[in-house]
């Protein structure tokens, strides 16, 4: 089937083979754009482009199958057509091969160019939908944002780009949930590790043994317990990136073992003898600010100057306010595609909120605040001073209700001090008597209570 105003490049050097397949294609509804050589064609073309490549082989300068190999360093999944003379069948059969999407022979009827053109750009169709709904589920988990405008943040990012390939270990610094795991994540996602292994460890909160065989794994029969070998993490991040979360938590006998394999960049197993050798890189994080011996306490300070090589600190939320809507924005949009929802209109109250409070929890407070606010889960969005009408409606509220409780208990006491006599009653509160009537039974209160007193007929 024809995609009406598909983009579609045809390249031959011969004008007026150009101008009739033009035609040709116009008439099947695509948008043709037809060029004299490779050269002129390249310029066109992008890793996005939406539509395919039709192009002649045999032209002077850059020949068809230049062109082809150029177009698949640019994006591979482009479909190249390639137009054959005799004789270059062999060479269209190779292309094939290396993955050209078609070939047609000249001299070619224009249905079979069209049912050619038909198939690749459905491909191609499929192809971009496809990369479209796997970038906006990234988006959605999350997995590649890495946002902030806040010159703190884009220099941030300017630098892990810049040592992302350095073999260089880097402690990073910041507060709880301000984005450590995601600096550390794209360190390793920027860098050419990216296609091994980032293997994550959390230091606080195991006991020590498991740690130490978490980390450098253990052979079988190496402790009571070891049936089976075991790689350990830094084993496993070989060629890739270890994580080390909480290192500010790391007991001391461990601190000793990771300086070791730092400095020797090996591994000696747990029950072996066997020494390894390591390719990682280590990041690590903490809340502690380990540069201050004091806050640094029993943390080894000569794996502190081993680590410090590069600190990555992450200013807290609150010293990038700048950047609150735009993270809020993308988290209520991720909150919304996540929960099926839709995007919630910003309130004033939220606003408010968004400006005023100081964000303790950092990224990930903010964060948690919009997929509330996106469920309508948010007292935070709640208006939090008197001089709104909201407010005003909500202490009226309580007004009725004392006032109600105040008359109930006036007329109980009237009743009371009048032996149960409605006429002497209705004196004192001046009411008529049908509006009495009418209390006594909404408040529940009946008039026998209060003695036999000679009752008012309610008329
Ligand atoms: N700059 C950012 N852009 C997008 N999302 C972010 C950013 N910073 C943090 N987040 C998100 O906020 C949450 C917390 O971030 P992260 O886990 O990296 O914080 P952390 O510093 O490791 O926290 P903790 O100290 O508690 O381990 C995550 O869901 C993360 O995806
Ligand atoms: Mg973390």
């Amino acid at each position: 089937m024809s995609q009406p105003g598909r983009p579609v490049i045809f390249v031959d050097d011969d004008a007026d083979l150009r101008a009739a397949t033009a035609q040709t294609l116009e008439l099947a509804g695509y948008k043709p754009t037809v060029f004299p050589s490779a050269v002129a064609a390249l310029a066109a073309i992008d890793a996005g482009f939406p539509g395919c490549v039709v192009t002649d082989i045999r032209m002077p300068g850059l020949s068809g199958l230049d062109l082809f190999a150029r177009i698949k360093q640019i994006d591979p999944d482009l479909p190249v057509i390639l137009v054959t003379g005799h004789g270059d069948i062999d060479l269209a059969v190779g292309a094939l091969k290396d993955g050209a999407y078609d070939f047609i022979a000249k001299p070619y009827a224009a249905a079979r160019l069209i049912e050619a053109v038909n198939r690749a750009q459905e491909k191609r169709t499929l192809v971009l939908e496809n990369r479209r709904l796997r970038d906006d589920a990234v988006e959605r988990d999350g997995d590649l944002a890495f946002l902030g405008e806040a010159p703190a943040m884009r220099r941030l990012r300017a630098t892990i780009r810049q040592i992302a390939d350095a073999d260089v270990d880097v402690l990073v610094e910041g507060e709880t949930g301000s984005g450590k795991e995601v600096v550390a994540d794209h360190l390793h996602r920027w860098s050419r590790r990216s296609s091994r292994n980032f293997v994550a460890l959390n230091c606080g909160g195991l006991p020590e043994s498991v740690i130490e065989s978490e980390l450098f794994g253990h052979e079988a029969g190496a402790f009571t317990g070891a049936q089976k070998r075991r790689i350990g993490r830094i084993e496993h991040s070989d060629g890739g990136t270890l994580f080390l979360d909480e290192i500010e938590t790391m007991p001391l006998s461990l601190q000793t073992k990771l300086l070791r394999v730092l400095e020797s960049r090996q591994i000696e197993p747990l029950g072996t003898n066997e020494v390894r050798p390591i390719d990682l890189r280590v990041v690590a994080a903490t809340k502690a600010d380990l540069g201050n011996p004091q806050a640094r306490g029993s943390f080894r300070s000569d794996l502190y100057y081993r680590l410090n090589v590069v600190t990555l600190k992450l200013p807290p939320l609150r010293e990038r306010r700048e950047d609150i809507p735009l993270l809020f924005g993308a988290f209520l949009r991720r909150a919304a595609a996540r929960f099926g929802r839709p995007v919630p209109e910003l309130t004033r109250d939220a606003l408010a909120h968004l400006e005023r409070h100081d964000w303790p929890g950092n990224v990930r407070e903010l964060l948690h605040f919009a997929e509330r606010f996106t469920l309508g889960l948010a007292p935070e969005a709640v208006p939090a001073t008197g001089d709104d009408p909201g407010l005003a409606d909500a202490s009226q509220a309580g007004l009725v209700a004392r006032v109600e409780r105040f008359e109930a208990d006036l007329i109980r006491t009237v009743l009371q001090e009048e032996g149960g006599d409605v006429r002497r009653s209705i004196e004192r509160l001046q009411v008529p008597r049908k509006t009495f009537y009418d209390k006594l039974k909404r408040h529940g209160i009946t008039r026998a209570e209060y003695g036999n007193g000679p009752a008012s007929s309610p008329d």
